[in-house]
């Protein structure tokens, strides 16, 4: 099956094979990105951010403006006709006329699945509430794959809001399709990984452990993928400012992790990483924002049918 005019909604609509097929032309894209600059000439993105973002949207943006495209949408839904109470699907209805390919953020679960069914054009989730977000999963697997070159035999450790983090939840759900792989989630008690997600890395017998603590398994990881504590899902912001600043990563704690251990964040980070840690060679989330433009600028490719430019 191709990927030309399917959606992705999570990470499993998409075979491992076909991941990994996006995965090589963004690598492609990185070795000569002016060879796409044209790729997507005459098409048109609709960015539609119905909840704040900074990195996903610009990276959808600056990814079709690469490939010669252009963008149309929001990213403050009061100026559009959701504030009229129009419905998602007549919207999606809607937008599908004027454009190509949708990538779409919505605070409730399932809103871009719902738009897919009535948009007869692409749909790509761009992170739905507190449960996927696939772009930032192929983001994360190129930058794993560009420090590791493949994800065999790692030791990944998660960190922080395991509960509302949907870039876990994705990326979780993901490298349990890996073969040899270990987990470690470190949460609160209270921000515990969903067992849905659990069950994925259970189901193909992937070993995990659950801590709170930090410290004493930092020297076990191959990859430590830290996140920030979800404030906007928390219905008690006392709640949310007792458990914000249980993880601080520190030049200290770094002492204790692996020479080569990477550690990456989807971004924005609040204080759960210290910015004397930016300076490590090991800390690569900012060049994982990078990568997040080029896998999405494979993925319009792939989900549009374009080719590679003649050659190629
Ligand atoms: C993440 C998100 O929106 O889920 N950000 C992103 O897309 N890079 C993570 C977060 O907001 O904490």
């Amino acid at each position: 099956m191709t990927l030309k005019g399917r959606s992705l909604i999570e990470p499993s609509d998409f075979s491992l094979n076909e991941i990994e097929e996006i995965l090589r032309l963004a690598d492609r894209i990185i070795q000569e990105p002016h060879l796409y600059s044209e790729v997507c000439k005459g098409k048109v993105l609709a960015s539609l951010f119905y909840e704040p973002s900074t990195r996903t949207r610009f990276s959808f943006d600056a990814a079709m403006y690469r490939l010669g495209g252009q963008v149309l949408g929001f990213s403050d839904p009061s100026t559009s006709s959701t504030a009229k109470g129009e419905t998602v699907a007549d919207s999606a209805r809607t937008i599908a006329q004027y454009s190509d390919i949708i990538a779409v953020r919505h605070p409730k679960e399932g809103t871009a699945l719902h738009m897919s069914r009535y948009a007869d054009i692409p749909v790509i989730n761009a992170g739905d509430g507190g449960h996927q977000h696939p772009t930032q999963t192929l983001t994360d697997l190129l930058t794993i794959h560009h420090y590791y070159g493949s994800f065999d035999g790692l030791t990944v450790g998660v960190c922080g809001d395991l509960k509302f983090g949907r870039t876990v939840h994705s990326l979780i759900t993901c490298l349990s399709r890996y073969s040899n792989m270990r987990f470690v989630f470190i949460s609160p008690e209270e921000l515990k990984i969903p067992k849905y997600v659990k069950e994925k890395a259970e189901d193909a017998g992937i070993p995990y452990i659950e801590t709170t603590d930090l410290e004493s398994c930092i020297g076990q990881l191959d990859i430590l993928y830290m996140t920030r504590v979800q404030r906007e899902r928390f219905v008690s912001e006392e709640e949310y400012l007792r458990l914000r600043d249980f993880y601080i990563l520190t030049k200290e704690k770094m002492e204790r992790a692996k020479e080569k251990m990477i550690v990456m964040h989807p971004l924005p980070r609040v204080n759960e990483i210290a910015v004397e840690v930016d300076d490590d060679p090991r800390a690569v989330y900012f060049h994982q924002v990078k990568f997040g433009m080029y896998v999405r600028m494979a993925l319009i490719m792939k989900l549009l049918g374009l080719e590679a430019p003649q050659g190629r």
